[in-house]
C-alpha cells in the first residue's frame, strides 16, 4: 500500500476540515505556542508534503529551504505577505491562499470599524462600563459625525475595496479610490466611485480605508508625512496589515488631533496588550484581527484551504494559486 502523504498544521482547523484530512492525509497539527516556534517548524517542514499555515507563520526562504519533499503551502487567509512566493515558485512549490469568500466579511468590518469609531459606538460603551455614564442626552455628549455626504477615499479598489464602496453607496457617501490601475468605467459607474491620485485621496477624503497588501511599496506608507497632507477632521480605517501604517505615529496624529480618529483590525505586531499605547487613546476602535472572523466565511476559508492542498499536494494548480 502505497504511504499516506505527510500534512502539518501549525493550528488546528475546524472539524470537519480535520476529518476530511485525515481520510487522505497523515496529518499532525501543533499545539501549543501560537505562533509555532521557528526552530519547530523547521523541524516539522523537512518531511512533509504538505503545510497549512496561518498570516502570522512566517514562511521565509530559510525555512522553505528546509524542506524536502513539499509540494503545496497553502494559507487560511487571503494574505499572503508572510510567505516568501517568489522563492517557493522558485522551488516548485505551490502556494494557496483564500480569497473571494472572505471579501463580504471583511468588507463589513471595515464599515462597522467606520460607525463606530464616527459614531463613538464603543467610547460610549467604556464610559457606560466605566461607571461614567451621569447625565443624560447634552446637546454636546458623544456627538460624533455623520455618515451620509461624507467623502470614503477606497485605497485599493480590488475585491474587499469594492464591497465597501457598494455599501458606503447605500450609505449616501461620496466615493473616491486610488488603486494601481483605474477600475473599468462600468465597474467605476456601478459603484459611483471616482478615480483620483494618490495626493487627491488624502487631501479630498473624510475617510480613508485602506485596502491594498502589504508589500515593499506599501510598508510603512501611512506615515507623518501622509498624516498631513489627510484632513484633521478625518478618520483611517485598517483592515488591511498593520505594517501598512507607521504605529508611532500614528499614535502621536490621533493624540495631537492631526487625524480625527482611526479604526484597526491589524497592527505592526500581533496580538497588542491591554497596555499598548493605542489602547490609552480614545479616538481609536481596536478590533483582534477579525475581518474575516464570522463563521459562514471562516468554514468557507477552511473547505479552501483544504482544496487547495488536495490540488497543489498532487502537483496540480491550487483553486486560488498565488501566480503558479
Ligand atoms: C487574511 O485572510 O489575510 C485576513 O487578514 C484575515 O482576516
Amino acid at each position: 500500500m502505497m504511504e499516506k502523504k505527510r500534512v502539518f498544521l501549525t493550528r488546528t482547523l475546524h472539524d470537519f476540515a480535520l476529518k476530511e484530512l485525515k481520510k487522505q492525509y497523515d496529518i499532525e497539527i501543533h499545539s501549543g505556542k501560537i505562533p509555532i516556534p521557528k526552530k519547530r517548524l523547521a523541524s516539522k517542514i523537512k518531511d512533509i508534503d504538505g503545510l497549512i499555515c496561518f498570516p502570522y507563520d512566517v514562511i521565509g526562504r530559510e525555512l522553505i529551504d528546509c524542506a524536502k519533499n513539499l509540494k503545496v503551502i497553502s494559507t487560511y487567509s487571503v494574505g499572503f505577505d508572510h510567505i516568501d512566493t517568489e522563492y517557493a515558485k522558485e522551488r516548485k512549490i505551490r502556494v494557496g491562499y483564500t480569497p473571494e469568500v472572505l471579501t463580504g466579511a471583511t468588507a463589513d468590518l471595515a464599515f462597522s470599524l467606520m460607525l463606530d469609531i464616527m459614531r463613538r459606538v464603543s467610547e460610549g460603551d467604556r464610559t457606560i462600563r466605566n461607571g461614567n455614564w451621569k447625565e443624560i442626552y447634552g446637546a454636546y455628549d458623544y456627538v460624533g459625525t455623520d455618515l451620509q455626504d461624507k467623502t470614503l477615499g477606497i485605497f485599493g479598489m480590488g475585491r474587499i475595496g469594492s464591497a465597501l464602496a457598494k455599501r458606503a453607496k447605500s450609505f449616501d457617501m461620496n466615493i473616491i479610490y486610488h488603486n494601481r490601475n483605474k477600475v473599468s468605467k462600468t465597474k467605476e459607474r456601478s459603484l459611483g466611485a471616482k478615480y483620483v491620485t494618490f495626493e487627491k485621496l488624502l487631501a479630498q477624503s473624510d475617510i480613508i480605508s485602506i485596502h491594498v497588501p502589504h508589500s515593499k511599496h506599501t510598508e510603512q506608507l501611512f506615515d507623518k508625512k501622509i498624516f498631513k497632507k489627510m484632513k484633521n477632521s478625518s478618520f483611517l480605517i485598517n483592515t488591511a496589515r498593520g505594517k501598512i501604517i507607521n504605529e508611532n505615529h500614528l499614535i502621536e496624529a490621533l493624540k495631537n488631533k492631526i487625524i480625527a480618529g482611526a479604526g484597526l483590525d491589524v497592527f505592526e505586531s500581533e496580538p497588542i496588550g491591554k497596555n499598548h499605547p493605542l489602547t490609552k487613546i480614545d479616538n481609536v476602535v481596536l478590533a483582534p484581527h477579525i475581518g474575516s472572523s464570522t463563521k459562514e466565511t471562516r468554514s468557507k476559508m477552511a473547505k479552501i484551504t483544504i482544496e487547495n492542498l488536495q490540488l497543489g499536494i498532487v502537483g496540480k494548480k491550487p483553486k486560488f494559486s498565488v501566480g503558479y
